[in-house]
């Protein structure tokens, strides 16, 4: 192929990588956007921290369930379908949760918003695999994590704008309604936006193949370009699939604890890559910030500035996960994310503390500042990415939507875990919280080193 030609082919999958990476999108925003509405909630409602957290937290659980579901119907209906029913959850729970009368029907909705975004957790990474070029499958698989983070930044920057414009989240800002119902209300506009594209985008060839549609799959084939004998290609997927007799969920079965070994290492990934904790520096912020001296206002900036360090190093991952490869970046991270949570910890340790109020003082403070930002590079460089490529790309075709199905559930799962301990584990210490945390780190190092495979350049037809 002639080198513009090339590009012609890399810049439309990279055109539909993006539009399918708009769930990410959707996904970031949704699991950050309660943050700026909880506290001015809380006050509309009457409730207090205990329900509060349970607001921010059955989300979660709402994400493991829709993560479960997604692979099912992924593998009956098509991927398409899936990125359809998450646009129309993310719709409905947008809207609905803005106008939600008690906090009841904010729970339930705030779970119905955490469907979609599980099905868009298992359906993005999917699909991003089954049309790419092995060649830069790892760049566009990182598309997916590079929507998450900037769905994370556009909600701290809607919140912010929107509880600006009204003088406070709990203030009335447009219509007589109060500006932290507009901040779910406006995520009405992406999801709509991206139910409307998922309807243009092709099937995945995989998926086509698998349901034995080889014409309409060869179609795709051809129109995404990358591929020069189409005729071998489709031989292969379907060999591919035939080696493989079995499907669905309960096809997951192995020998270690009933399940095969390579949907262990998918679900370890998930669990280590939230047992490091990275979501307690975005779901906490505020707190850590004011922590290290800030007070309310520059603790939001600092999380802003976070959120942009978070987008920035998944631009290095994106540039380095097809030349380095998926294991050296996950080792790498390990490493960083080590040093960095472990002088977290110690400098925690010169903290004190008065009337629950942690404070740092002096240079620790500092420290502790430096070492939480290296934290958030290390990750957003390697294991936040690379975790979803790998989830995208390393089961065997058939099993593909199931295995990640499951991976996904377990991350949702362990993400759980570690936002409603965090407050337990903090009230022991945060040098305490933040030495697991480490401890998890260098867990995730050995696992790797011993267990994870590299899949650069390798075909999804050769995932074993
Ligand atoms: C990854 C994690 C997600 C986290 C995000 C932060 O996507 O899966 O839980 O919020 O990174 O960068």
């Amino acid at each position: 192929m002639t080198e513009t030609a090339y590009r012609r082919v890399n810049a439309r999958v990279t055109g539909i990588a993006l539009a399918a990476a708009l769930g990410g999108f959707l996904f970031g925003f949704d699991t950050a956007v309660i943050n700026g509405a909880v506290v001015a909630l809380s006050d509309d409602f009457g409730i207090d921290g205990a329900i509060e957290g349970f607001t921010v937290s059955s989300a979660l659980l709402g994400c493991a369930v829709g993560a479960w579901f997604a692979g099912s119907i992924a593998n009956r209906w098509g991927r398409i379908p899936v990125m359809v029913i998450a646009a129309i959850l993310f719709l409905v729970s947008s809207i609905a949760s803005g106008f939600a009368f008690g906090v009841v029907d904010l729970i339930i909705w705030r779970v119905v918003g955490g469907l979609g975004v599980g099905a868009a957790s298992v359906i993005v990474p999917a699909y991003i695999a089954e049309v790419s070029p092995a060649a830069i499958r790892g760049r566009l698989g990182s598309l997916q994590q590079l929507a998450i983070v900037t769905g994370i930044f556009a909600a701290l920057l809607s919140n912010a704008w929107l509880a600006g414009l009204s003088g406070g989240a709990a203030e009335v800002l447009w219509f007589g309604i109060p500006a932290w119902r507009w901040m779910f209300v406006v995520a009405a506009v992406p999801a709509l936006v991206y139910g409307i594209m998922a309807f243009r985008l092709p099937e995945s060839p995989r998926y086509l193949v698998l349901r034995g549609d080889v014409d309409k799959a060869s179609q795709v084939l051809l129109d995404l370009g990358g591929v020069t004998d189409v005729n071998l290609k489709i031989q292969q997927i379907r060999d591919s699939l035939e080696s493989e007799e079995k499907e669905s969920l309960r096809d997951l079965r192995g020998s270690a604890l009933g399940l095969r070994p390579i949907v262990w290492v998918g679900i370890l990934l998930s669990v280590f890559q939230q047992f490091v904790g990275i979501n307690v520096i975005f779901y906490y912020s505020t707190t850590l910030w004011r922590s290290v001296g800030f007070d309310e206002s520059s603790a939001l900036l600092t999380s802003v500035i976070t959120s942009v360090i978070n987008i920035l190093a998944t631009i290095v991952a994106i540039l380095l996960v097809d030349r380095v490869g998926r294991r050296t970046l996950l080792i790498a991270g390990s490493i960083i994310m080590t040093v960095a949570l472990g002088t977290m910890a110690v400098a925690f340790s010169f903290a004190t503390v008065v009337g629950g109020e942690v404070t740092l003082e002096g240079p620790w403070s500092m420290v502790a500042l430096l070492a939480a930002n290296l934290f958030v590079i290390g990750f957003g460089a390697t294991w936040g990415p690379v975790v979803w490529v790998l989830l995208g790309e390393m089961f065997p075709n058939r099993v593909r939507a199931s295995a990640l199905a499951v991976a996904a559930a377990a991350q949702w799962v362990a993400n759980f875990i570690v936002s409603t301990t965090f407050p337990v584990l903090s009230g022991i210490g945060l040098s305490f919280a933040y030495g697991l945390y480490a401890a998890c780190a260098l867990a995730s190092l050995v696992f790797v080193w011993w267990k994870v495979r590299e899949t650069k350049g390798m075909e999804l037809e050769d995932m074993r």
